[in-house]
């Protein structure tokens, strides 16, 4: 059985994170990758989950309070490019693991999806403020308008990163879709 790229990427974080880590959500959407990190971070931990728009944050506070985690995680509206903005002293330099989710929010306006600009700038401040050992997750679609372009430069920014801290792997699942998703994952060794 195959398993999703979604489910790769919880796999990977999950290797990491443990009671009482810092997560980020870059992109909340409909909050089930809010919600899988709010597991695994404990009751010490916390989340960090961001986006643009309010029907997100929405969703994501209800999915929350049915499982009764919702004191996990602090719910922002806003770019994730401000990510550093948010995080207290803390917190700052210890994120154990930062996730994007790009693209839109599935039955929403596609035209509100995560841009190179925006993506880039988060991913800059998440690597950054990342702890040792730590991950960052880059779920990224490229069968929609401007999600190749996005996808490749994720991957060519990936590809600057010193070799000697991080190391960084592309999963593209081998169906036969014409415009597969890929999952790339950066590991601060
Ligand atoms: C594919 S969805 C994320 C799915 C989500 N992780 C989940 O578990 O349901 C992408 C989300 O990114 C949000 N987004 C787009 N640009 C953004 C930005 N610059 N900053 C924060 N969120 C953004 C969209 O509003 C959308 O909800």
């Amino acid at each position: 059985m195959t398993i999703s790229l979604v489910n790769q990427a919880h796999n990977n974080i999950a290797n990491y994170l443990s009671e009482g880590d810092i997560a980020v959500d870059a992109t909340m959407g409909n909050g089930f990758d809010t919600l899988f990190l709010a597991k695994q971070i404990g009751e010490a931990g916390k989340v960090y989950s961001f986006d643009l728009q309010a029907a997100a944050l929405h969703t994501t506070e209800q999915r929350l309070s049915k499982e009764k985690l919702l004191h996990r995680v602090c719910l922002i509206q806003d770019d994730h490019s401000q990510l550093s903005a948010y995080l207290t002293k803390d917190d700052v330099h210890s994120i154990r693991c930062a996730m994007f989710n790009l693209g839109y929010l599935p039955g929403s306006d596609k035209l509100l999806q995560t841009t190179p600009n925006s993506t880039l700038q988060a991913l800059e401040s998440a690597i950054a403020l990342l702890a040792q050992p730590g991950i960052i997750s880059i779920l990224a679609y490229t069968g929609h308008t401007g999600g190749r372009e996005e996808t490749e430069s994720v991957k060519s920014w990936a590809k600057t990163l010193p070799k000697k801290q991080y190391e960084v792997t592309i999963q593209i699942p081998s169906a036969t879709k014409n415009s597969p998703p890929e999952l790339i994952l950066i590991e601060h060794l």
